[in-house]
């Protein structure tokens, strides 16, 4: 069993009220998509959720699909859940979705009530979890009517599986239309998982606003741009990067002489700030008042501690954010 650092909560500035619920969050979130499948090294999985479990990072983000293989990462995220951290639960937001695929069959993904009572059941067991914290809709699905789909987030909380639900990669007006059907059903939508980051600005026309309208959370994922925003690629791709050594889908072809360009003017601008790229990046993400947390990933500890360093300077001058404009063109 894990003995934890007694000073993890001493940031009380770390969490933030998600959306207009009760539910606090720390602004920055620790995602199993990569680093923690049956391919990564067992102790470097261990040492990442328990280091960020020190500093105060209470939130963990998993889905069905994460991996490789699918499945993986929940399987072995229960597993340090269990041997390390079984005496913290209440202390602990654990995520998970479905609707990307996950089996063989009409029923494998998507957003058909089936599909996604059927795969929270399985992530619980791979979990060993009575219930998820935060239950998704991974993704919108046209062929299933949302009433369809948000029934069943709001029947995981009625049967007990799920305190609450969120939705993912939905537009503004799926996302409004969501939220209607959701509190209708009493079980309001949470949070909202968008891609959001310096190369990827679509939340900015119109999801925000929703989501602040409707009072729903917002937790951008790869706000680092999969490491694009940090000092990873300044000169080359390291072997060790996920570009090299997982480019399921960051590859090296993404990373083109105009990008490694725009990387490090913006990682001059981040060292006038007295910031690394990754900080800088994530304050960006986290200067919207809609933002509750910023979705990090990590391979190393260091990146976690590097990553928590942001909160020491999250404002911009309108300067900086003009000169963040005219560098992303
Ligand atoms: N809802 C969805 O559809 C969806 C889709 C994708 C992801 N997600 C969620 O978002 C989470 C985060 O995604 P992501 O891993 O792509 O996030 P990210 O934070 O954009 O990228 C993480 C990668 O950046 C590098 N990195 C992180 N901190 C660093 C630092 N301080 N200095 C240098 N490099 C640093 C590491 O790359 P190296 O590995 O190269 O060291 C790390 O693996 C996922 O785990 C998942 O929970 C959700």
């Amino acid at each position: 069993m894990h003995d934890p650092a007694s000073t993890r909560y001493d940031n009380p500035a770390l969490y933030r009220a998600c959306g207009r619920s009760g539910l606090k969050l720390p602004r920055i979130s620790l995602g199993l998509w990569h680093n923690f499948g049956d391919t990564d090294d067992p102790a470097n999985r261990r040492a990442l959720i328990l280091r960020a479990f020190d500093l105060g990072i209470t939130h963990f983000d998993l889905a069905n699909n994460y991996g490789p293989p699918p499945g993986s990462a929940e399987r072995n995220f229960g597993h340090v859940l269990h041997t390390d951290l079984a005496a913290h639960r209440d202390e602990l937001i654990i995520s998970s979705k479905a609707g990307y695929l996950m089996w063989d069959g009409p029923y494998g993904e998507w957003g058909s009530r089936k599909n996604l009572l059927a795969s929270l059941d399985q992530s619980l067991k791979r979990l060993q979890l009575d219930y998820v914290d935060i239950f998704y809709s991974h993704r919108p699905d046209p062929a299933t009517p949302l009433e369809e789909t948000m029934g069943a987030l709001a029947h995981a909380v009625r049967a007990g599986k799920a305190l609450y639900v969120g939705l993912s990669n939905y537009n503004p007006e799926q996302t409004t239309r969501a939220a209607q059907i959701l509190r209708e059903l009493g079980t309001p939508c949470l949070i909202h998982q968008p891609k959001y980051h310096m190369f990827e600005r679509t939340p900015e026309q119109g999801l925000l606003t929703v989501l602040a309208k409707e009072g729903i959370g917002c937790i951008p994922f790869c706000p680092l741009a999969q490491g694009l925003l940090t000092n990873r690629y300044l000169a080359g791709i390291p072997a060790d990067s996920r570009a090299a050594h997982d480019p399921r889908f960051l590859k090296p072809e993404h990373i083109t002489e105009a990008k490694v360009a725009q990387i490090r003017q913006l990682n001059a601008l981040a060292q006038a700030r007295s910031q690394s790229l990754a900080q800088m990046a994530l304050a960006w993400v986290l200067r919207q008042p809609a933002v509750t947390t910023a979705l990090i990933g990590a391979s190393r500890v260091s990146q976690i501690e590097d990553n928590l360093g942001a909160l020491k300077n999250l404002k911009f001058t309108t300067e900086e954010l003009s000169a963040i404009d005219r560098i992303l063109g």
